[in-house]
């Protein structure tokens, strides 16, 4: 090692530090290894509760390194160069910190929420941007230690830095698509910004071009499927890991194998989903949707069956009468559709919330503040989530949540005061996916309301006074996947019989 004496230096080397960053490092990249996959099991309070610290977290290292990043570049760019920069480590040792502890409690988010988000592609990503940020930003401030100790240029600091706040953009905007929905900034944009950003292309339109040269994709099947499928298999939403917002995307398919079989209908999963009575859970659109028409069925089979060319025009074709029939019917829809001014939101009317639905939530969201949201701006389902009412939720508040109970997809009434009689008010709640009643008054009443929802896939009983022979009754619902048990009476046995009856579903029960 250099005497430390014998060159020119303003501090101590930075050893210690460089050794705890490393250290730092090695911790975050083991912590995905070491956990694994969110998993089912009900996680302790404590792992939620430092997981909602998360959306508070997050925004000090983006507040400290958009700070440093103007310094520096006033640093690098500016007239005053001397005085521009930053000599001090201690602001940006403040954001490592900070983005460090924003990643932990986000990982426990990521887990402690029961695997909600373990099959969203959004959320990986998020986390694996949000840890690389992290290990950047550990990156960035050795370099930066090591800058001020050597009297060095501070080319590469300036340059991870850089890097670091362009990784922290990506983490954030994904974080910020999951939390408001991708289109969030720009649903408001007026109509020629969104042009520029190609935000209207799918939307139902007239065919402005002559039939004969439009490309029977792009044109005529592509539309169908936006108006049909896409909001649910899209990049933030891709339900059974299938997009179907490009070409590409319906070949490669999802977690069954591609999506079409060129010159093949009745192979082809999409259309083998379309066929399958409309009772089928598997059915596609699944129910609650408004169901495909039988003429865009038929569309779509025979695009498939000629050979599913991506780029052939109409004119390039063979078109039975009947596909003809059924290309006229599509273009009355497509003109229905775009009468509304093209590019505004209302134009995805079957896709998109009503004005009165809008209108709706929009009263009650001033009654509860944060609670009730849209889940996604195409999307006519709405949440609920009670987390910051809870003990102030009682049967009358909750009352007055009525008119839109038909559209909810998503109930938190975690450690809220309702009872049974709430759960009664949810018979309406025909969509309702998701429902988190831990923690409250409901018993084995609820649970007779509840087996009229077959849309259901989870339901939480955490700490609630269901019994045995009440959920033994579950075992007919049929789209149940999780059901938490933890800390009720359901004995480990009747959990047993339960889950034989029921193979599909993951039963939480802590024993
Ligand atoms: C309301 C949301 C929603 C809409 C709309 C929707 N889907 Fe799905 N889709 C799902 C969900 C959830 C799954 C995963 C569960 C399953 O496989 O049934 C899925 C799975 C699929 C799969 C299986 C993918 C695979 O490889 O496992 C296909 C194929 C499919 N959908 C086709 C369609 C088609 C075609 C449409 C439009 C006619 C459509 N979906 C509309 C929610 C939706």
């Amino acid at each position: 090692m250099v005497e430390a004496e014998s060159i020119p230096i303003r501090r101590r080397r930075p050893w210690f530090l460089t050794f705890f960053g490393l250290l730092a490092v090695g911790g975050l990249v083991a912590m995905p290894v070491l956990a694994g996959k969110p998993g089912a099991e009900e996680m302790p309070d404590i792992v939620r509760f430092l997981g909602h610290f998360h959306p508070f977290l997050l925004h000090l290292p983006i507040g400290v390194f958009v700070l440093i990043l103007f310094q520096e570049l006033g640093a690098t760019f500016g007239k005053r160069r001397a005085q521009a920069g930053n000599g001090s480590l201690f602001p940006l040792f403040f954001g490592v910190a900070s983005a460090i502890l924003a990643v932990i409690a986000g990982f426990l988010l990521y887990h402690g929420d029961g695997g909600e988000y373990g099959d969203n592609p959004t959320a990986e990503r998020h986390l694996w941007g949000g840890l690389f940020f992290a290990i950047a930003a550990v990156l960035t401030f050795i370099a930066k230690a090591w800058t001020l100790a050597l009297g060095a240029n501070p080319a590469a600091y300036r340059l991870l830095l850089f890097g670091s706040v362009g990784v922290m953009g990506f983490a954030s905007h994904d974080g910020a698509s999951m939390t408001h929905g991708s289109d969030y900034l720009t649903m408001y944009a007026p109509a020629p910004i969104r042009k520029i950003l190609g935000l209207d292309g799918g939307k139902p339109t007239v065919p402005v071009k002559a039939a004969a040269d439009q490309v029977v994709y792009t044109d005529i099947v592509a539309p169908i499927l936006e108006r049909r499928c896409v909001s649910c298999h899209k990049a933030d939403k891709s339900k059974g890991k299938l997009r179907m917002d490009t070409y590409e995307l319906l070949v490669k398919g999802g977690k069954n194998g591609p999506a079409i079989e060129a010159g093949n209908a009745a192979e082809s999963n999409i259309v083998v989903r379309m066929d399958l009575p409309e009772d089928d859970d598997e059915h596609m659109p699944p129910e609650g949707k408004p169901d495909i028409e039988d003429f865009e069925v038929a569309v779509i089979k025979w695009w498939l069956d000629s050979g599913a060319d991506p780029t052939k025009k109409l004119a390039e074709f063979e078109v039975p009468s009947e596909i003809k029939q059924a290309l006229a019917k599509l273009t009355s829809v497509a003109a229905a559709g775009a009468e509304l001014a093209p590019g505004h939101p209302e134009s995805a009317k079957e896709a998109g919330p009503d004005d009165s639905l809008k209108a709706v939530v929009a009263g009650l969201s001033k009654e509860f503040p944060g609670a009730l949201t849209f889940e996604s701006q195409e999307s006519e389902l709405v949440t609920f989530t009670a987390v910051s009412l809870r003990g102030k939720l009682d049967d009358e508040t909750f009352g007055k949540l009525g008119p839109v109970l038909p559209h909810l997809a998503t109930l938190d009434l975690t450690a809220t005061k309702i009872t049974d009689k709430s759960v009664a008010a949810l018979a309406s709640a025909k969509q309702l996916r998701v429902v988190r009643l831990a923690e409250t008054g409901v018993t084995d009443a609820s649970i007779d309301t509840l087996l009229k929802l077959t849309t259901l896939e989870s339901i939480n009983f955490y700490g609630t006074k269901v019994t045995a022979a009440g959920v033994q009754k579950l075992a007919a619902m049929p789209n149940l996947k999780r059901l938490y048990l933890w800390q009720t009476t359901v004995t480990p046995d009747a959990v047993k019989a339960l889950k034989e009856k029921m193979p599909k579903c993951e039963i939480v029960s802590g024993s």
